[in-house]
């Protein structure tokens, strides 16, 4: 555990109670951790060290994809890992959630073969949750992918189906083509700087579960006042604080670090709580601040 003096609150202790053990619940009836590592931007050595760390202190998801190159890395730390001696709970396969996601949407064929290629390139048998990665493509190569993600469902190469950086008019084109199987997930970035209320209200209504990516604002607002204030106040780091923001928020955050001191650190969350005057506070940061790219208003 953390060192810090820990500031405890009892109201809604029950409902906001989280730890690496916490799940959420999906449309289809599933589960999944509520808490995954991140892994892009991270080369297959650091990846797999990473993941070995995450594993070790107690993650059970993953979030990489086709487009991070370390599908294989990501897959083998999980396998070795369960197969070694620190797997004193001895997890199985099932016990761990991993995800990737379709570089790019084209032909029904192109994508049905891109999805077999990542299970394979990540030698754990099949997929928990496959996204397409955005929506860029078009209306046709995005409806004939999900039709791709629809069939390795059905033949068990993938669990959970979802999308990533959908905007709202995506995903009613999405839900208005009757699909199949309706999206579990919508993986956008999301933080206190940039809040997507349109995206998420959308998601909640429609009992899509949001991932919040680059939940730590990539970290180019760790020294803002307000953050650092907060932090203070509820005794705890900047990153746990906006990990924290995120998991009050419905959302299901995707903290990403190689290193092994701050994977532990930003899975330390369980022991405060945000008010909610301080939450409203920090939705009030919201700049539209983009880290990486953002294709949720795409043709
Ligand atoms: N679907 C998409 O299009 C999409 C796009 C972007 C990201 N994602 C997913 O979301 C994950 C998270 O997003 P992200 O990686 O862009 O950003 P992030 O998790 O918000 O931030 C990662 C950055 O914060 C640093 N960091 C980590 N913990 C910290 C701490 N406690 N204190 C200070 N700095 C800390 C990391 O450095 P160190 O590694 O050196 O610790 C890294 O530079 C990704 O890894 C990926 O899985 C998806």
């Amino acid at each position: 555990m953390c060192s810090y003096t820990i500031r405890r609150t009892t109201s809604n202790m029950a409902q906001n109670t989280f730890s690496l053990a916490s799940r959420t619940k999906l449309s289809n009836g599933l589960s999944m951790p509520t808490i995954h590592l991140g892994v892009y931007l991270t080369s297959g050595k650091e990846t797999y060290q990473a993941v070995r760390w995450a594993l070790e202190a107690g993650y059970r998801g993953v979030d990489s994809a086709e487009m991070y190159r370390n599908e294989k890395e990501s897959g083998k730390a999980i396998s070795d890992y369960l197969a070694s001696e620190a797997n004193t709970q001895a997890l199985k396969r099932e016990d761990i959630h991993f995800t990737s996601k379709l570089a790019s949407n084209g032909s029904y064929d192109a994508a049905r073969k891109a999805i077999k290629r990542s299970v394979k390139e990540c030698g754990l048998g099949y997929i928990d949750l496959f996204l397409l990665h955005s929506p860029y493509g078009g209306k046709k190569a995005r409806l004939d992918s999900w039709r791709a993600v629809q069939d390795a469902i059905d033949d068990g190469e993938v669990r959970i189906g979802g999308v990533s950086n959908y905007g709202v008019k995506h995903l009613q084109e999405l839900l208005e083509s009757k699909p199949r199987i309706a999206p579990a997930v919508n993986q956008i970035e999301v933080h206190p700087f940039n809040t997507r209320k349109d995206i998420t209200s959308f998601c909640q209504g429609n009992n899509i579960v949001v991932e919040a990516y680059a939940p730590l604002v990539r970290a180019l607002r760790m020294k803002h006042p307000t953050i650092v204030s907060l932090s203070k106040k509820y005794s705890c780091t900047p990153g746990q604080l906006l990990v924290r923001w995120s998991l009050q928020h419905g959302y299901v955050p995707l903290p990403k670090s190689v290193k092994k001191e701050r994977i532990v650190e930003n899975s330390e969350i369980g022991d405060f709580e945000i008010e909610d005057g301080d939450l409203a506070k920090m939705d009030q940061l919201d700049e539209y601040l983009v880290t990486d790219w953002d294709p949720t208003d795409c043709q």
